[in-house]
């Protein structure tokens, strides 16, 4: 099992797995080419065998660009976010199906949220909650993130307009709600 950066040659395989599990269209090559050769759109896989089995990925931003990324609630976002300078915001995590529960989704969360803490003072994860699978939220929890909010119809307007399907309630509107996650990072002073 390997965890590295994200590259050029893992774009078709990561999309293939996007596809079974966020949705057919949620990911695209022009989304996750954004994270090819970038610092401020930081992306990993683990693999087994050269082969990618998981990816996640996180922006880091200002609070004013988290208002302007994040797809409901923006001001609330900014209030809660506005005193940090760096912030590091975990946008998609995902293993292949037949891969599931054995750990990699685990690796991917405590490797990047630990690179991600060497620069920034804050980080937040918009979860994606539904019936079928929890483990996102405990991986967070797992990993020092507290639960902040629930927000319901998280995706739908988004859904819509880029018309891509949930894995969860099908055609465009999507329906799920999202649950928010954050970390500050703890400063010692002696
Ligand atoms: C969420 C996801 C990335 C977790 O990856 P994973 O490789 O299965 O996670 P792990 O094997 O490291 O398991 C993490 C923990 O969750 C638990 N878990 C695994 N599957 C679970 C499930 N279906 N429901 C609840 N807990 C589960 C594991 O037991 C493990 O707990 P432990 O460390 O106490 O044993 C993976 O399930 C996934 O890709 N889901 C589909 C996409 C998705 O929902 N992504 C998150 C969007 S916010």
């Amino acid at each position: 099992m390997e965890f590295i950066p994200f590259n050029r040659n893992h774009l078709e395989q990561v999309l293939r797995i996007a596809d079974k599990t966020l949705g057919i269209n949620y990911l695209t090559v022009a989304y996750l080419n954004q994270y090819l050769n970038s610092n401020t759109f930081l992306a990993f896989v683990v693999t087994e065998n050269s082969a990618v089995v998981g990816f996640t990925a996180l922006i880091i931003i200002s609070p004013a660009q988290l208002k302007e990324q994040v797809l409901k609630d923006k001001d609330w976002f900014y209030q809660l976010s506005k005193k940090y300078s760096n912030i590091g915001f975990r946008k998609q995590t995902f293993v292949h199906p037949k891969f599931i529960n054995k750990g990699y989704g685990s690796l991917l969360v405590k490797r990047s949220s630990e690179f991600i803490e060497t620069f920034c003072d804050f980080q937040l994860s918009t979860v994606w909650i539904k019936q079928s699978n929890s483990a996102m939220g405990n991986l967070l929890l797992k990993n020092g993130f507290e639960r902040s909010k629930t927000i319901s119809n998280y995706w739908q307007q988004d859904s819509l307009v880029n018309k891509y399907s949930c894995t969860e309630c099908g055609a465009p509107p999507c329906t799920c709600s999202t649950e928010v996650y954050i970390k500050k990072k703890c400063i010692s002073v002696n």
